[in-house]
């Protein structure tokens, strides 16, 4: 790592999130995403501050305290937080970004929208900047790292405040080409918002392009900051660790026990974004079209409640539990059932099925990057095979030793399956170890240093 820099790294989810135990005692929980996870590795090499918002009911108290080592929680107004986070970043943003709606029925911008991006999105976009700017005041000179899709506006009001500040945003989901489905405004906001930073980064060239693209379109041409692609990946010590934990142990001899001779395995939150109905769609076509996979194979589903405060959320999760239904009473035999769907926030668990599988099935409508199809690779002790969406960005970097899928072609998913199940051993092995060694050599210190790297050059 080069030098030991002065840092305030500002996302909407921070590293740690607390609760109050039976006892009704304070305790600290690391906060979820890959976003947090890859980040956590730069406390220790560099001077962090890290802002963040209060999300739970005991943040907000810690926050009333003053925060703590080296984390400001940001107290936002509830009705504000609302319209920020469950109308405008993630129905919205996070839809437009991974081209969910069918257009012909959503999205649909009434007055409750409109009144969620003024009061809701710019204010909190608008706390945050309040707080960087007095972390600017507590330590000059210092860089700045917003991260993703929440933060989009808060890079100009700091400018606007300190315009000699040194920013850099990371954006971790996909970039869109065309913004035509936002309101004029509020995709001009979105674009000025990002050029206000000095460098601005995604995972791969494709979004980066396509943030190029969007922005002469949209603001037309004129200065921009460096953008810059760097592929996030894992913190590989920390994940080797975990894998050899008890309580993955425990969870691994749980699924060994039960598996049978072949185990696709799929981890992913409950985000449509993730594509798991289509998945799931595909599997049962698979079953249909090769008998001969009928009781051999089965699907282990690990899936991480996600946004529950959100209709679209609930009702995904909901077709979620009905695609499988409607798999295992068709392909269910005797008291064995081909999908094991678990909705749980259980990592270890996660980390577990990552041993044992044979095949992983990461099929993203879209996706920034998709950790899920490094994470497995890295600890997995069958050979598995990877069957990874071509619009995952991980698809640049892990495509050659995967087999690529259209996320939308259910009959091509299956078949891919299918094909991954029937792979002979020494294909498995050489793509898995292949995997591996990409995971290994690429660790997330290179991302951070990549980031690093770019805001050092700008001062050259
Ligand atoms: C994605 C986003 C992150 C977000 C995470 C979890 O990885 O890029 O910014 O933190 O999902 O989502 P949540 O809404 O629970 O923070």
């Amino acid at each position: 790592m080069a030098e030991r820099r002065s840092l305030i790294v500002v996302s909407n989810r921070g590293p740690v999130s607390y609760g109050r135990d039976a006892a009704g005692a304070r305790v600290e929980r690391r906060g979820g995403g890959g976003l947090v996870t890859a980040l956590r590795g730069l406390v220790a090499h560099h001077d962090v501050t890290w802002i963040a918002s209060a999300i739970s009911e005991e943040d907000r108290l810690v926050a009333a305290d003053g925060g703590s080592d080296g984390v400001v929680l940001v107290a936002h107004d509830p009705v504000a937080y609302d319209g920020y986070y469950n109308t405008i970043a993630n129905p919205l943003l996070w839809f437009a970004q991974h081209s969910l709606w069918g257009l012909g029925s959503a999205p649909s911008f009434g007055a409750a929208s409109h009144e969620a991006w003024e009061e809701g999105y710019v204010r909190v976009n608008r706390a945050f900047a309040d707080a960087v700017v007095a972390c600017l005041d507590d330590k000059p000179g210092s860089t700045v790292f917003f991260h993703d899709y929440h933060l989009y506006l808060a890079p100009a009001f700091v400018r606007a405040a300190r315009p000699d500040a040194t920013l850099a945003h990371f954006v971790h989901i996909p970039w869109p080409v065309d913004w035509t489905v936002l309101p004029l405004e509020w995709r001009v906001a979105v674009h000025q918002g990002l050029l206000a930073n000095d460098v601005v980064g995604f995972h791969t060239e494709r979004w980066a392009r396509n943030f190029l693209r969007s922005s002469d379109d949209i603001l037309g041409p004129g200065p921009r900051p460096r953008v810059s692609h760097h592929a996030i990946s894992i913190d590989v010590a920390e994940f080797d660790a975990l894998a050899a934990s008890p309580a993955v142990s425990e969870h691994e001899a749980g699924i060994a026990a039960v598996r049978p001779e072949l185990l696709i395995v799929r981890v992913d939150r409950t985000d449509p974004a993730k594509n798991v109905v289509r998945g799931f769609q595909a599997f049962e076509l698979l079953l249909e079209r090769h008998p001969e996979w009928r009781g051999r194979v089965s699907m282990l589903a690990l899936l991480d409640p996600s946004r529950e405060a959100i209709p679209e959320y609930v009702a995904y999760r909901d077709e979620i539990e009905r695609a499988v239904a409607r798999v295992n009473e068709r392909f269910g035999q005797g008291g064995s059932q081909p999908v094991d769907l678990r909705i749980a926030d259980d990592f270890p668990q996660s980390v577990a099925a990552y041993k044992q599988y044979d095949v992983l099935f990461v099929n993203p409508v879209f996706d920034g990057l998709n950790l899920v199809s490094k994470e497995g690779p890295l600890v997995n002790r069958c050979n598995g095979v990877l069957v990874l969406s071509e619009n995952a960005g991980a698809y640049a970097e892990l495509g050659e030793w995967a087999i690529g899928v259209n996320p939308f072609d259910i009959l091509g998913q299956a078949e891919a399956l299918h094909a991954a199940l029937s792979l002979p051993l020494e294909e498995r092995r050489r793509r898995a170890e292949a995997l591996r060694a990409h995971v290994r050599e690429n660790d997330v210190g290179r991302w951070l240093q990549g980031l690093l790297d770019d805001v050092a050059e700008l001062s050259a």
